[in-house]
């Protein structure tokens, strides 16, 4: 279901034939109760007619439950173009680690999509295939790269800057890595005020710029042959800014791009570009970018997937396991500061109280969403929660997060827990990367998903996930991952997992 215009919502499914159908509804309540109608129609159908031809075969039954995904998942053909804007430590640790993986001199530690599983059916079933082997997704040897930097350097030049990976192993990968290099960026140091870069474009209007991204994207897909494209915005950590009345809606967004409104950022150029050529966009830093209702319109319009913000890597992973377990015990809390040392690239930029502000954001909400202050006024009515970034170079990538937590128990009496992470920023992004790449595409292929706009089964990847509008985001871990996985479990027929489990006591 997907809205076309105000007012006009399309109900879109596919029959037991595999023939596409669309039909127009006054509002999305009925559209999608019709697409859902249609679509279990189709899929009853589609089942019976295996089981038909199962019985005349002689062959094993099936249950009706597990054929109902062909004809809803269009199958990973051909190649998936990955366009990263932004070609600096994560980016370039993502794409040097999926080239070193695709040469088997390395492994996808991290990565949901290549080493999870998911379990079907009930325990006693012993159904746990992989993620990648339940769900068509594109392959690794599938991908081809490109991206936008300010920075003219090649992605072996990048990722040897960036100093996250041994350079031993750069060097082996250095014929592939350095054929990859950065287009020329659309930038605005106000945006951004701790780095300049020549490799920038230049341009009349905001809307020559968008159409200078949307024509680098086409040129990307002719030259590399890839079927379909995803753009994976790694770029640094823009300055702060509120929605204005120029990103309420496709018209006055475009006409804020033509008079060069200065509430338009960079990262949001390069989402309507991708959004306008029907391209999914998933946001890895905390920028509004793709958070706005022009976005979400657009998205919907044009079948093009959306997610975001900041990915959840080092501290506010640790936050988002630690909280749930406090508030499943009911175990107050009194204090959270967070600080943290780091001396990337990401770090100096963070450095400037602007761009600090955006992720500052994004970091602090995790804990109200999650510790429900207004339903547990005793335990979690007052917090004190710091978040500190301090930019410090001789560490590089190589972050150190502290967490001092202060917590209370059984008749209010004190207790205290220290977290002290050494970790490595970009080695925990980059298989959010890969994942979030595979996973947006599959979204885009989705009968069910690909005209929903915000894809919020995708939560599990982010700090700040983005929700509908009204809904607040959840934000633990591991109710995130089940949502992931029921969604796949969805998607394919399968029976969602709640863990009741009531039936193997009967
Ligand atoms: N590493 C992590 O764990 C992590 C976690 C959450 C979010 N993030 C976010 O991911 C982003 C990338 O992180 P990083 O460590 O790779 O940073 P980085 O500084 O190494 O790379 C960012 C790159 O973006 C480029 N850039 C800036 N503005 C641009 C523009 N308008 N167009 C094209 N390129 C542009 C910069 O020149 C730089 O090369 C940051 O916003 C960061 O906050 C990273």
């Amino acid at each position: 279901m997907y809205q076309k215009k105000p007012g006009v919502f399309m109900a879109d499914w596919w029959d037991a034939d595999g023939k596409r159908h669309r039909k127009q509804f006054a509002s999305s309540g009925a559209a999608r109760e019709h697409e859902h109608r249609e679509t279990a129609l189709a899929h009853a159908e589609r089942a019976t007619r295996e089981m038909k031809l199962a019985g005349k075969k002689g062959g094993v039954k099936r249950s009706p439950a597990r054929v109902v995904e062909s004809g809803t998942i269009e199958p990973a053909k051909g190649k998936l173009g990955v366009m990263i804007p932004g070609m600096g430590a994560v980016a370039t640790t993502f794409v040097a680690g999926v080239e070193a993986i695709r040469q088997g001199i390395a492994k996808p530690i991290g990565s949901l999509t290549q080493m999870g599983t998911v379990r079907l059916g009930k325990r006693t079933d012993g159904r746990s295939p992989k993620i990648k082997e339940f769900v068509p997704l594109a392959g690794l040897d599938d991908l081809v790269f490109t991206g936008w930097d300010i920075f003219e350097d090649n992605m072996y030049e990048a990722a040897s800057n960036a100093g996250v990976l041994d350079q031993r192993l750069l060097d082996q990968l250095k014929p592939f890595l350095s054929t990859i290099t950065p287009r020329p960026a659309v930038f605005d140091h106000n945006y951004v005020k701790k780095i300049d870069g020549p490799n920038v474009k230049k341009g009349k209007s905001k809307m020559d710029l968008a159409e200078q991204v949307r024509a680098d994207m086409r040129d990307f897909k002719k030259t590399s042959g890839a079927s379909r494209l995803i753009t994976m915005w790694c770029g640094s950590t823009e300055s702060y800014i509120e929605p204005t009345a120029a990103h309420q809606s496709v018209k006055s967004f475009e006409k804020a791009l033509r008079e060069n409104d200065e509430n338009i950022a960079p990262s949001m150029i390069y989402a309507y570009a991708s959004l306008m050529e029907g391209v999914p966009f998933a946001n890895g830093a905390p920028n509004l970018t793709v958070d706005l209702p022009v976005m979400l319109e657009l998205s919907r319009k044009n079948e093009a997937p959306i997610c975001g913000k900041d990915f959840k890597t080092g501290q506010t992973l640790i936050k988002t396991v630690l909280a749930p377990m406090f508030k499943a015990r009911l175990l107050g809390l009194s204090g959270w500061y967070s600080t943290n040392i780091l001396g990337n690239r990401d770090g100096e930029v963070l450095d400037d109280p602007g761009s600090f502000k955006t992720k500052e954001e994004s970091k602090l909400g995790v804990l109200d969403h999650i510790l429900q202050p207004a339903l547990y006024p005793e335990l979690y009515g007052n917090i004190f929660h710091k978040v500190r970034i301090n930019y410090y170079p001789p560490r590089g990538d190589n972050k150190e997060g502290w967490d001092n937590i202060d917590i209370f128990g059984w008749l209010g009496y004190p207790m205290q827990i220290k977290v002290d992470f050494l970790c490595r920023d970009s080695i925990l992004a980059a298989p959010i990367v890969l994942d979030l790449v595979l996973l947006v595409d599959l979204a885009k292929r989705c009968s069910e998903l690909k005209g929903l706009g915000i894809q919020e089964w995708l939560s599990f990847y982010f700090k700040s996930p983005m929700t509908a509008p009204g809904l607040y985001p959840e934000h633990d871990l591991f109710i995130q991952l089940m949502k992931l996985k029921n969604t796949l479990r969805h998607l394919k027929g399968e029976e969602l997992i709640t863990h009741l489990g009531l039936e193997y006591y009967d």
